[in-house]
């Protein structure tokens, strides 16, 4: 299976990277109590790990939006599947997701949580396909800019699966996987290790 996936963002990296992530919302946030809204379901795992890098009396909320479908004509168009437990009104926000692409669901998102008159309302994503970006948008704590491959692994799904992939893998060949969509299933259990090129060297070697 060489060559299918790669190695793109290490858990290691990823930690590091949420902890920075963590400390920079932290400062930025002094003398506040911001609530950091996740996507469902793929931004819940990013969430749960920056929660524990903000040293803030914060809180947490979820939405689940769903797409209209990826037509052209829907363009941007969302549903929202389930809505936040608490009013934002006077709140400090901070929309975490786990990828912008082309920006559409989170341009819709922006405007649904603009209107409910937050303090403030900033975006915190662990990866941005900036490249693909459609509607331009200001995204302010960004973990890492991401090529335009498709990703899957810590949160990221291909129909549902490979969330719990503790690295994030790029797909070289989206074809095979589409072709059979339990391609990387080895990867789960463990039978087959993608090399990780930030991984430190096992004993021995
Ligand atoms: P956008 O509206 O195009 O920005 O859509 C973003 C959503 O598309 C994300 O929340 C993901 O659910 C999904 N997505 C975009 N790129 C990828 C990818 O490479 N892997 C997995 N999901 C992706
Ligand atoms: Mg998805």
């Amino acid at each position: 299976m060489t060559g299918v996936v790669s190695v793109l963002f290490g858990r290691e990296d990823i930690r590091q990277r949420i902890e920075e992530l963590g400390r920079t919302i932290t400062g930025d946030y002094q003398g506040r109590a911001p609530v950091l809204i996740s996507v469902l379901k793929g931004g819940s795992m990013f969430l749960a790990d920056l929660l524990r890098e903000v040293r803030l009396p914060a809180s947490i909320d979820y939405m689940a939006l769903s797409r209209y479908g990826d037509a052209p004509e829907s363009m941007g168009r969302v549903r929202i599947v389930k809505d936040l437990d608490a009013d934002i009104g006077g709140r400090d926000v901070i929309v975490v997701e786990d990828i912008v692409d082309t920006g559409l669901t989170l341009t819709y998102l922006l405007s649904v949580l603009a209107s409910r008159s937050p303090t403030s309302l900033e975006v915190c994503t662990l990866l941005d396909k900036s490249v693909r970006r459609i509607t331009p948008l200001e995204i302010r704590y960004v973990g890492f800019d991401c090529p335009d491959l498709f990703v899957v692994g810590y949160g990221l799904d291909f129909e549902e699966r490979y969330r719990n992939l503790p690295d994030i893998l790029a797909v070289h060949d989206v074809q095979a996987l589409s072709a059979d969509p339990d391609l990387l299933l080895p990867y789960v259990t463990g039978e087959l290790a993608v090399t990780d090129p930030t991984a430190a060297p096992s004993a021995g070697s």
